[in-house]
């Protein structure tokens, strides 16, 4: 996390700009507790993925009397979004600000209600797919809301922010290796990203479609509907504690193999969600198929996938080259070989270079 703005409080507009990258989740998040917002019935454990990134400048201002309550705008890859996919989040903002803000009295140009944001964000990876823009999303506004309003705040602060966002971009705060658990306000990184120099994840997309169905939406579908979901859910700790000591370990061969148990069951309570819910496209079969016949060769490759049709390779240095020419005839685009990336970062809107 970087600076402050180091401007006085008074002086709005303020903009910040930040960046981010997607969560990778090695064990799933995959439904929410009920009565509280994005809190998870699962315990997540992920890898920050540094090849990709969300990147957003953030303006900040204050209304002046007679504006609309709600100014807010987010032009993401530069089309102007519904402000209700957002607004739950920028009240959120609003609240923190007045928490902190030390006149309370109610005069104060301090006070969040009286803010308003302009956003303008671009994902350099296809967006609502199943590669965690919304991970990457959220956590970048986070991290520039705060930054631009109340100066340098702690990790655990954004994330619970981005949190609001979407679950899973409180994980993409943090580089590196992180855990989310069930029923917890923030995630926090396990390990930071030179832990494992050698790990690498190849993404191979196949579809840059938007996904029919949210993940919010697909995941509330899950767990309202599909007979698997209470065992789901009984199953995940064990199965994340498992991930972690692979983790911890650098067990890759552990790691991959948790990885794709924890997908497919995931998966296996979509698909039995009514109506159900299948995001998978022949391609990702077919390159399911191709990973089991590449490690009957001894090669060392794991997939895992979203909520959408991409498939992801956990392997190492040594092999992500392969992977990526082995399923070239079947992707969209070029395979992306990532290593584990940062977390956030936040500059002021000169230091932008995109
Ligand atoms: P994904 O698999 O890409 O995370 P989701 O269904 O979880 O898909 O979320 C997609 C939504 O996340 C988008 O429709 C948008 O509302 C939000 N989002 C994606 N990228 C950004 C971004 N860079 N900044 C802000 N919000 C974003
Ligand atoms: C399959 O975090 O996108 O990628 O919290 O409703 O915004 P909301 O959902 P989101 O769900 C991510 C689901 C997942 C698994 C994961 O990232 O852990
Ligand atoms: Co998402």
């Amino acid at each position: 996390m970087s600076h402050d703005p180091g401007q006085g409080p008074e002086s709005f507009p303020r903009t910040i700009s930040a960046t981010a990258h997607p969560s990778l989740a090695v064990a799933k998040y995959w439904g929410k507790q009920t009565g509280a917002i994005n809190t998870a019935a699962t315990p997540s454990v992920a890898i920050t993925l540094g090849a990709i990134a969300a990147r957003t400048t953030l303006t900040v201002d204050c209304a002046s009397e007679g504006d609309q309550p709600c100014r807010d705008q987010v032009v993401l890859n530069g089309v102007s979004q519904d402000p209700r996919r957002f607004r739950p989040f920028f009240d959120a903002v609003r609240e923190v600000i007045t928490l902190n803000c030390p006149h309370q009295d109610g005069g104060s140009d301090q006070a969040g209600e009286c803010l308003f944001f302009t956003v303008r964000s671009d994902n350099d990876f296809p967006t609502a797919a199943g590669l965690a823009s919304s991970a990457a999303g959220f956590a970048a506004l986070a991290a520039s809301a705060l930054t631009a309003t109340l100066g340098e705040r702690p990790p655990e602060e954004i994330s619970r922010l981005a949190r609001i966002g979407s679950g899973s971009a409180c994980r993409s705060v943090y580089g590196g290796f992180t855990r989310w658990d069930a029923g917890a306000p923030a995630a926090e990184q396990l390990y930071p990203e030179t832990w494992w120099p050698d790990l690498r994840v190849v993404v191979l997309p196949v579809s840059s479609a938007e996904k029919p169905l949210s993940s919010r939406d697909a995941m509330n579908r899950t767990r309202d509907t599909s007979p698997f979901y209470d065992a789901w859910v009984a199953d995940a700790p064990s199965l994340a504690g498992e991930t972690r000591e692979a983790i911890a370990q650098r067990d890759l061969e552990r790691l991959g193999q948790t990885a794709r148990l924890s997908y497919l069951r995931m998966f296996s309570t979509m698909f039995a969600a009514a109506p159900p819910i299948m995001y998978w496209l022949p391609q990702s079969l077919e390159i399911i198929r191709g990973l089991e016949e590449l490690r009957r060769m001894g090669l060392p490759v794991w997939e895992t996938m979203d909520a959408g049709p991409q498939v992801k390779v956990i392997t190492d240095a040594a092999h992500a080259r392969q992977v990526a020419e082995e399923f070239r005839d079947l992707l969209v685009s070029p395979a992306i070989i990532s290593e584990v990336g940062p977390g956030v970062t936040v500059g002021t809107a000169s230091d932008r270079t995109v």
